[in-house]
């Protein structure tokens, strides 16, 4: 179908919104020849008209009613960028019943309800693309769609949350404690004034489930996804990582196993010579194994206002291309597989701990025993000097073992009177 000039409307005037209409003003002179047919916003919904003015060439293009956008013909393409399930999702279904294409950032609504979505998008025949939903700028759902869909994928995981790794790293560059690198988060704009979703990993979670169902064919949902976030991170868990080689990063992980899918995010150690522990600041990145390609990774800034514009907007060249060659809704949901999800429990990783214990001979010993008993051996082992009142605080990391019998191996030792806290237990990424 030729169509030259491609009406847009624009959901949100907010940091993505206004990236979204500053980058297809940057690229009007480009599209023809880009792309061979021209967008217009012509249309952005926002809730106060006034507010919104200053940020537009022409203020006419604003409206507070949503009936004028989905009831109106000549739009062909809604970008929901307003955030949150309601009226978030009414608009997204409406415009897909309307025929209309649809592009959304919209995470926390696609890791919940991205069947419907998608299913509606299919009933019509229209597109829905959500690239910017996960990893901001990054292209990573794309690629995972169509450039290496010829591979069956084992994993998929990163750092996808900036805010968390801008603070984690203020931790481990500066040695500064969880509350004064969040302090410095906020203060540079790293953080939002609720930061909960970023540091109790909520955000990273959303993340891991859109990856997931699209790395691995199969759905899986936010509730699926096991959660911890970093609040409890010391200054002193990051040191001892260090001397065990180890950086603590927050990580998003999704593994494609034999007897289900694992899917979690927490704060993990990773050797510091892995790749992922070179991101840095609010940088995100998301790595990928599959059986063709191997391991590939992907870099770049999570989020912001014109990083999170360009995956966008290039959700929206795509679908002008679609329509220009008449195949709108080309790649839609790739979830034909039917794949449980692991419970943690049934996870396997390896584990550091931080433990204060009695400082006498034999208490070593009846650790170990506890370990033995419950299948965990460990790999390492460093004990520190004593401390005040005839305690030891001794740092442990494991071998591979089942989450469940850890925990419990955990609660056992928890109850010996040799043992006087344990001050941390985080999983350690890697084989
Ligand atoms: N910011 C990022 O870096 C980033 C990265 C990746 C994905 N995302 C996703 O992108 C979406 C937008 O995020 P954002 O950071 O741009 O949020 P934001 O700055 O809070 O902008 C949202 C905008 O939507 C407006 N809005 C809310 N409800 C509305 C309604 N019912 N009708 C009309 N306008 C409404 C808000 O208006 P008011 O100003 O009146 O509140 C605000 O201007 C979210 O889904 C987010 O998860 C953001």
């Amino acid at each position: 179908m030729e169509k030259k000039v491609i009406r847009a409307a624009l959901l949100g005037l907010g940091t993505v919104g206004t990236g979204v209409y500053k980058v297809i003003k940057n690229q009007k002179e480009e599209m023809i020849p880009k792309l061979g047919s021209e967008i217009e916003i012509s249309k952005i919904l926002v809730r106060n008209l006034e507010k919104a003015a200053a940020k537009v060439d022409d203020p006419k293009i604003l409206t507070n009613n949503w009936d004028d956008i989905v009831n109106d013909p000549e739009i062909d393409v809604v970008i929901e960028l307003i955030g949150g399930i309601e009226p978030a999702k009414t608009y997204i279904l409406s415009a897909l019943n309307a025929g209309k294409h649809v592009v959304s950032a919209n995470k926390d609504l696609i890791a919940v309800h991205g069947k419907e979505l998608l299913d509606a998008a299919e009933a019509h025949h229209v597109d829905f693309l959500f690239e910017a939903a996960v990893a901001g700028g990054i292209p990573i759902i794309r690629p995972l769609k169509e450039c290496l869909a010829g591979n069956h994928m084992a994993e998929v995981m990163g750092i996808v949350n900036g805010t968390t790794n801008f603070i984690l790293t203020k931790m481990t560059q500066e040695g500064m404690e969880f509350k004064d690198a969040l302090a410095l988060a906020t203060e540079l704009g790293y953080a939002e004034a609720d930061p909960t979703a970023d540091i109790e990993g909520l955000d990273a979670g959303r993340k891991v489930a859109i990856l997931a169902s699209v790395a691995f064919n199969s759905r899986v949902v936010f509730d699926d996804v096991y959660i911890e976030g970093i609040t409890k991170i010391t200054a002193k868990d990051i040191k001892y990582a260090k001397e065990m080689g180890c950086d603590i990063k927050l990580l998003g992980v999704a593994k494609n196993t034999e007897e289900g899918i694992e899917a979690y995010v927490c704060p993990m150690l990773i050797p510091s010579n892995h790749p992922l522990a070179t991101v840095n600041d609010s940088y995100n990145a998301v790595f990928v194994n599959g059986d063709a390609v191997e391991n590939a990774m992907f870099y770049g800034r999570g989020a912001g206002e014109l990083p999170t514009a360009s995956a966008v907007v290039g959700d929206v060249f795509e679908i002008a291309r679609n329509i220009k060659a008449d195949c709108c809704g080309r790649i839609g949901c790739t979830c034909y597989k039917e794949i449980p999800v692991k419970k943690m429990a049934d996870t396997h990783n390896r584990y550091f701990m931080r433990l204060i214990v009695e400082d006498r001979c034999g208490v070593l010993a009846e650790m170990t025993a506890v370990f033995a008993k419950y299948g965990v051996s460990v790999a390492q082992i460093i004990q520190k000097a004593a401390r005040a009142e005839e305690s030891a605080e001794v740092v442990v990391i494991t071998a591979q073992v089942r989450e469940g019998d850890f925990r419990t191996a955990m609660e056992e030792l928890s109850g010996r009177s040799s043992v006087r806290k344990i001050s941390s237990m985080l999983r350690v990424y890697g084989e």
